[in-house]
């Protein structure tokens, strides 16, 4: 047997030593080390020898088996390094040829981007931003948000509603969030005040046409502290229509009605189209303000005391929204209408068909 392993150990060292490539050198580990090759087989039959002739034998075959593995490793190592310089001398390359054209770069969309500035704007007025659930609950979306028990938003036609059993009554009911001041009552719930914060993020309203799609984009903003008041609001609102749509900007203040807002306004910009004159240098009406020298933008209000009273003190939000001790405001705009007037793009579909010869043009 000794000498079996010793013809199979120069057999094998010889043919290793002379393998030309790493897959030759593979087969070659195969054949002798793998597991029907002879020595492993050698290997396991020395438990059926004699006891003076076992040392002896699984010694010899172990080193050899060994000393192979070794020869293979070395040989492997040799063949990677002398491989790669080969393919380095073949494939050089030529610095003297031309560079590849650039790729086509992407950017966001505008709607993407324009949310970006909207939230950089606020953060610069010391707001955080957050996000919440597009399925929320009746609670949330109309309950907490002091919607009365009639309100005509909670119809069937107005909001999606999920079929899909729910516990604990009609609150519980799931729906695809028809605005994001859901995020008002969340907010308040994980966070005392003073709370600072802007929501951007994607609602649902059963409405389709050249101004409506079912789908779209709104920022909430919602401020709460001690003695803030609708100036404030006004005073913030002014620097974001600073910022969006030029340093020249009004504010104006329309009352209006919204359930979780007392008192509730709309909020118009003066138009930057014609510097809020209605009229242009030639004396033609203007078309994007329709002669008003004013842009509706966002609707906005003190929040209710009721909404206050819907948030429960919890550990998470002490000392909790007493409302006789906070006050505060909150504001909600569309962020594809912002494009609309910014952009001058009168169909909303536009902004979610995709044709990138269209986005292109608002990069
Ligand atoms: N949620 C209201 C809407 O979608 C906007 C709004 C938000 C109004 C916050 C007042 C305060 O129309």
């Amino acid at each position: 047997m000794i000498e079996q392993i010793e013809s199979i150990r120069s057999e094998a060292l010889v043919a290793i030593r002379g393998a030309a490539s790493s897959s030759e050198l593979e087969a070659l580990r195969v054949r002798f080390l793998g597991r029907k090759a002879r020595l492993p087989l050698l290997l396991r039959e020395v438990r059926m020898l004699s006891d003076a002739e076992r040392g002896k034998v699984g010694r010899a075959a172990n080193e050899a088996r060994a000393q192979i593995e070794a020869e293979i490793e070395a040989r492997a190592h040799a063949l990677r390094v002398s491989e790669l310089d080969e393919r380095l001398a073949r494939e050089r390359d030529d610095l003297t040829l031309p560079g590849d054209p650039p790729l086509a770069v992407g950017a966001a969309h505008v709607i993407s981007a324009l949310t970006r500035e909207l939230e950089d704007i606020f953060i610069g007025l010391g707001y955080s931003v957050l996000e919440g659930p597009e399925i929320e609950t009746v609670h949330y979306n109309f309950d907490a948000l002091n919607h009365s028990p009639t309100h005509p938003a909670r119809d069937e036609s107005d909001t999606f509603y999920i079929d899909a059993e729910t516990h604990g009554g009609e609150g519980a009911r799931l729906l695809l969030r028809t605005h994001t001041s859901p995020m008002q009552i969340r907010a308040m719930e994980a966070h005392p005040p003073p709370l600072f914060v802007v929501i951007p993020g994607r609602v649902y309203r059963p409405d389709s046409d050249a101004t409506h799609t079912p789908q779209f984009h709104q920022l909430e903003g919602l401020a709460v502290g001690e003695g803030i008041t609708l100036a404030d609001l006004k005073g913030t609102l002014l620097a974001f229509a600073r910022a969006v749509f030029g340093s020249e900007r009004e504010v104006r203040l329309r009352p209006h009605f919204f359930p979780f807002t007392e008192p509730s306004v709309e909020v118009d910009v003066s138009c930057f189209a014609c510097s809020g004159r209605g009229d242009l240098a030639d004396g033609s009406r203007c078309a994007l303000c329709k002669g008003e020298g004013w842009l509706e933008v966002l609707g906005a209000g003190e929040v209710d005391p009721n909404v206050f009273a819907a948030v429960p003190d919890t550990a998470a939000n002490t000392p909790g929204y007493d409302p006789e001790r906070v006050q505060g405001f909150a504001w909600g705009m569309g962020i594809e209408r912002i494009a609309m007037l910014r952009y001058g793009i009168p169909d909303l579909r536009l902004y979610f068909e995709n044709d990138v010869r269209f986005l292109e043009q608002l990069r």
